[in-house]
């Protein structure tokens, strides 16, 4: 196996601490790699007025892969404010580093597995008949389309004068918003393309297809978002009958399907959603096996084999100077697991899951969330493990 060179994105407040502690169970599992750390996050914003510089865009470009702590984000406003003061003066408007990847790269593909682990005292459990508690098995993957949707920000406030006559051409529009101020209109588009629609479905049909999933969910509303969530049902279904007939194809609305998960989450296989859509939903199910201490994610491009692996948390940065590092790192290990399989060393990633699982499953080891404590700086002293902890123990089930 030819060395591999990784580009570490650790970002900001507990991004760099679970990076550093997934990059040790990479090293003990005998993951062969170089670690080349690349800039992002909130500092470099604050320094250079842009929290993606091009020399974190050309190290990606080179090396492919990258493994992302996470991010500190702020609004407009808070941003403005935090910047140096020489960099005032320059017009710039602050814009997510992680949707700056996503869209340099076109890394449409997001994926986020939920599965349960055994013993994690976290898992969703429901009432049975009687006095009965049961624990169903999560095994859900969501497909998220990640470049698109509400999230592709075309977005205006006060519109320009085009732009509201072309809004004004629609009969809705002039009903519902004709009389209202330009000044006092805000839209947000929600935009989706066939081409990316297609991406994202085939994903979730060909993930289903591999790993042995009966059933593809769209997870949309086309009842009533008609154009782009009807599209996107309306392909999965033709795609379905042409080349996926042994996978059922179901349909959902968002908000039903919140309900839902809490109650027969068990019945659902392979979830498949627009941008924010599938935010919510991947939030929905992360929340049954543990929360985001637990929620893994990856986000690729098929074509160029780039691929960014990340948590779906936060940098939490409450927690972030904290001397020893509380939070969980599962999720980060978990999302490296997920590069691990994308990069064809499936074994490796089974191994290190396998480790994880035992972990949770004997009990002795678990993050203050685990534990339902409060996060606070002395969770250690009473009983948790650090971060660090977890890592070890992580490693010690690996030899
Ligand atoms: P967050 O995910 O950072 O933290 C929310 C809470 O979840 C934490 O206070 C903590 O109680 C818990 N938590 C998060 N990660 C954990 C872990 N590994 N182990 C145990 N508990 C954990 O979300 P929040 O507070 O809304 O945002 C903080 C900052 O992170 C903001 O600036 C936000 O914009 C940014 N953010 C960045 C993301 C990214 O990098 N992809 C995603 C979400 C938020
Ligand atoms: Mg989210």
């Amino acid at each position: 196996m030819a060395k591999r060179t990784i580009v570490s994105l650790p970002g900001d407040g507990i991004g760099r601490a679970v990076l550093e502690e997934t990059i040790r169970v990479l090293d003990a599992a005998g993951f062969d790699a170089d670690y080349v750390e690349g800039d992002i996050g909130w500092e470099f914003w604050k320094e250079e007025g842009n929290p993606l510089p091009q020399r974190t865009i050309d190290l990606l470009e080179q090396h492919k892969i990258a493994l992302f702590g996470a991010i500190t984000s702020k609004p407009k406003d808070a941003a403005f404010e935090e910047l140096s003061d020489e960099l005032k003066e320059k017009g710039l408007v602050y814009s997510s580093p992680i949707v700056g990847l996503r869209q340099h790269f076109n890394l449409d593909i997001c994926m986020r597995p939920c599965h349960s682990y055994k013993g994690n005292p976290l898992n969703f459990v429901r009432r049975g008949k009687g006095s009965d508690i049961e624990e169903p098995e999560v095994d859900v993957v969501i497909f998220r389309q990640n470049t698109e949707g509400l999230y592709g920000g075309v977005e205006w406030s006060n519109p320009n004068d085009k732009v509201y006559e072309a809004l004004m051409t629609h009969p809705k529009f002039v009903k519902n918003f004709g009389d209202t101020p330009k000044e006092e209109v805000s839209v947000s588009t929600r935009i989706f393309t066939k081409k990316a629609t297609e991406r994202i479905l085939k994903g979730a049909f060909e993930h289903a297809k591999n790993f042995g999933y009966k059933s593809v969910t769209v997870c949309e509303k086309p009842n009533v978002i008609r154009e782009t969530s009807g599209m996107m049902y309306k392909m999965a279904q033709q795609m379905q009958k042409a080349e996926y007939p042994e996978i059922e194809l179901w349909n959902t609305n968002i908000d039903a399907q919140m309900m839902w998960l809490t109650k027969n989450p068990e019945d659902y296989g392979v979830i498949v959603a627009g941008n924010m859509f599938g935010d919510i939903v991947s939030d929905g199910f992360a929340g049954l096996i543990g929360g985001l201490g637990f929620a893994c994610s990856a986000q690729f491009n098929p074509d160029s084999g780039i691929g960014v692996f990340e948590p779906t948390h936060g940098s939490a940065p409450k927690y972030a100077d904290y001397e020893t590092s509380i939070v969980n790192p599962i999720a980060m290990i978990e999302s490296a697991c997920m590069m691990l399989d994308f990069i064809d060393e499936k074994p490796m990633a089974s191994k290190i899951r396998k480790a994880v699982a035992d972990v949770i499953s004997e009990g002795d080891v678990r993050t203050y969330d685990m534990m339902r404590m409060r996060g606070k700086a002395d969770v250690v002293e009473n009983g948790a493990a650090s971060t660090r902890e977890m890592a070890d123990a992580v490693i010690a089930k690996l030899k």
